[in-house]
């Protein structure tokens, strides 16, 4: 069997996943779209042995806890399914982000895994069906295998939930400036998150209309209209945090810097500035503008006390092989 190695971006979403309509396959309640981010990657090598009594995981250096670990060989023995092997496997994935910085992994991490597991278990998947396999890792994990901009169509089974590219990475020059604020783990994962969507009385509206969004939004692709793209992102992101904060339990992701920096975007728009905030489930803010416009957000940024880190990126490919193994 033959080692192999991958790299996969982790990816920001533009139009959000939030909410699944199963559980156990990751299947989402809507489509979303997002983009590859170049400065937040996974490595990971994958080999099957037959020296192996079961599998071994090590991450950036240090054994994994046991629910990451559940969650890994249970990947891997989807990968074993499908090559037909019941071999065990070493794996060691390394990411180039501090761990438990609150950088989302799981899409990066998954995406990741599956390339090089099933390539490593000898069998060569289409995009399309490596997208369906690192969905059922993490469900954004699916929008980490193809190029640049993404969609993940939700589909009406697991083979018809799936990612594909929707413009390369050269296509446009947008930037996502990850601004952390907080290097805690979160609290609440998005895991169980999802489980409280339909929770919120406003999920219904929020699902009827983002058909529209997403027709809008690509609308604003195609053209390049960058103003209208980002009052979208802006829109949407509220739009997910008002269904979180008012699921039961609710869920509050944001801290005090994150709603100060969101403030300081909208003053900065005021001043000709044109950068737009997008947030997942946590506390970090991603800004978006053009390539052009990045030194000036960051001499911006370098006004406000507290950001523990600044990740800059452009937009990526999706997740290849490597030649150089870990181990
Ligand atoms: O794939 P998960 O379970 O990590 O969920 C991702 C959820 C959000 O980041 C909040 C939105 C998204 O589409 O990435």
């Amino acid at each position: 069997m033959k080692k192999t190695t991958a790299k996969a971006p982790s990816n920001i979403a533009f139009i959000k996943y939030w909410g699944k309509a199963d559980p156990k396959l990751r299947l989402p309640l809507s489509s979303s779209i997002s983009m590859n981010l170049s400065n937040i990657y996974t490595i990971t090598t994958v080999e099957f042995s037959k020296d192996l009594k079961e599998d071994k995981v090590e991450m950036d250096g240090g054994m994994i806890r046991q629910e990451e670990m559940t969650r890994v060989t249970k990947h891997l023995d989807r990968v074993r399914i499908l090559a037909g092997i019941k071999l065990k496997a070493r794996v060691k994935t390394k990411n180039n982000f501090p761990k438990g910085t609150g950088v989302a992994s799981s899409a990066s991490g998954f995406a990741a895994l599956s390339l090089a597991a099933s390539r490593a278990a000898g069998i060569k998947l289409s995009k399309r069906k490596l997208s369906v396999l690192a969905r059922l890792g993490s469900g954004s994990a699916c929008r980490s295998i193809p190029d640049g901009l993404v969609e993940w169509q939700k589909g009406i089974d697991s083979n018809s939930s799936y990612s594909y590219s929707l413009y390369p990475p050269k296509y446009w020059s947008l930037v996502d400036i990850v601004v952390m604020v907080d290097t805690k783990e979160k609290k609440v994962s998005s895991t169980e998150g999802h489980e409280l969507a339909k929770e919120s009385p406003f999920f219904t509206a929020r699902v009827n209309g983002l058909r529209q969004k997403l027709k809008a939004i690509k609308k604003t692709m195609k053209n390049k209209n960058f103003e209208k793209f980002g009052e979208i992102l802006e829109e949407e992101t509220l739009n997910m945090h008002a269904v979180m904060m008012t699921s039961i339990p609710p869920l509050l992701y944001w801290q005090g810097k994150t709603i100060e920096i969101m403030q300081a975007i909208r003053n900065w728009r005021q001043e000709g500035l044109k950068s737009y905030f997008t947030i997942d489930a946590g506390p970090t803010v991603h800004i978006i503008c053009l390539k052009k416009d990045v030194s000036s957000v960051k001499r911006k940024l370098a006004q406000i006390s507290g950001i523990k880190m600044l990740i800059v990126n452009q937009m990526a490919k999706g997740a290849h092989f490597l030649n150089k193994h870990l181990f």
